[in-house]
């Protein structure tokens, strides 16, 4: 082997090496990229809640949650979905590494918070599935939005993925219990239990329903009022 087959070999390794550490260093840095990302998306919603109540003398916004997803999940979840690990397949094929929940009053408000979403210039709005209007086999319901948030960074403008899930309190309800009473549970559900637990989302829908029929009924006595 000559010495300068020897120099190559030591320049290829070094290269990979270096490769290697600048793939270590970005993925340190990802989880303070979707932190700042998903605060962004807090401060937004805040202020939306704001003017609502501003506006309207209450916000339909109930309350709002956050997440990181842990590094063990995304693995799992890269193994389920049959990505090889790295870390471009988890940036373009795992949405839900920044994931907010919104849980809303109202069925109809859920619509309205989307609607204003997809309009603003200060994301984008890349996917939505809608689980209200088509309900998952076992009765969940929930919309789920895939957004991209644009951070400013030293590096230029780089786009960020959250998912934000949307609900209502029963919807809510219904999906926490589910998780609470199917956890740890990894084998087919008994029939009679599966039913039961689509009863209770059919029930959850049915009180969305009742509580926006009365929301109607309510505001149609107060504008009778004020006329
Ligand atoms: P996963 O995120 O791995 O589920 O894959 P996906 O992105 O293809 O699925 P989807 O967008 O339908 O669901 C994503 C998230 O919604 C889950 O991580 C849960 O938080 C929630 N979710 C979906 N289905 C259910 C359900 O049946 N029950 C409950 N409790 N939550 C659900
Ligand atoms: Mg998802």
């Amino acid at each position: 082997m000559s010495q300068l087959q020897v120099h190559v070999k030591d320049l290829q390794q070094w290269k990979a090496n270096e490769d290697f550490a600048r793939q270590i260093e970005e993925f340190k840095a990802l989880p303070a990229l979707y932190r700042h990302a998903l605060n962004e998306l807090q401060n937004k919603i805040d202020i939306i809640r704001t003017e609502w109540q501003v506006r309207d003398g209450f916000s339909p916004i109930e309350h709002v949650k956050s997440r990181i997803k842990e590094p063990k999940s995304i693995i799992q979840k890269m193994e389920r979905k049959g990505y090889d690990l790295c870390l471009e397949n988890m940036e373009n094929y795992i949405h839900d590494i920044a994931g907010m929940r919104i849980v809303c009053a109202f069925v109809k408000d859920i619509y309205r918070l989307v609607d204003h979403l997809s309009r603003r210039e200060d994301m984008r709005v890349l996917e939505i599935k809608d689980y209200i209007a088509h309900p998952k086999p076992n009765g969940y319901q929930s919309l789920h939005v895939i957004v991209a948030i644009p951070l400013i960074l030293l590096e230029g403008t780089r786009w960020v993925k959250a998912e934000i899930q949307l609900r209502t309190l029963a919807m809510d309800f219904w999906a926490s219990m589910e998780h609470i009473l199917y956890y740890k549970f990894d084998k087919q559900l008994p029939a009679h239990v599966a039913d039961e637990l689509k009863e209770a989302a059919r029930a959850a829908d049915e009180l969305d329903q009742k509580m926006l029929r009365l929301r109607r009924e309510i505001l149609e006595l107060t504008e009778g009022d004020n006329s």
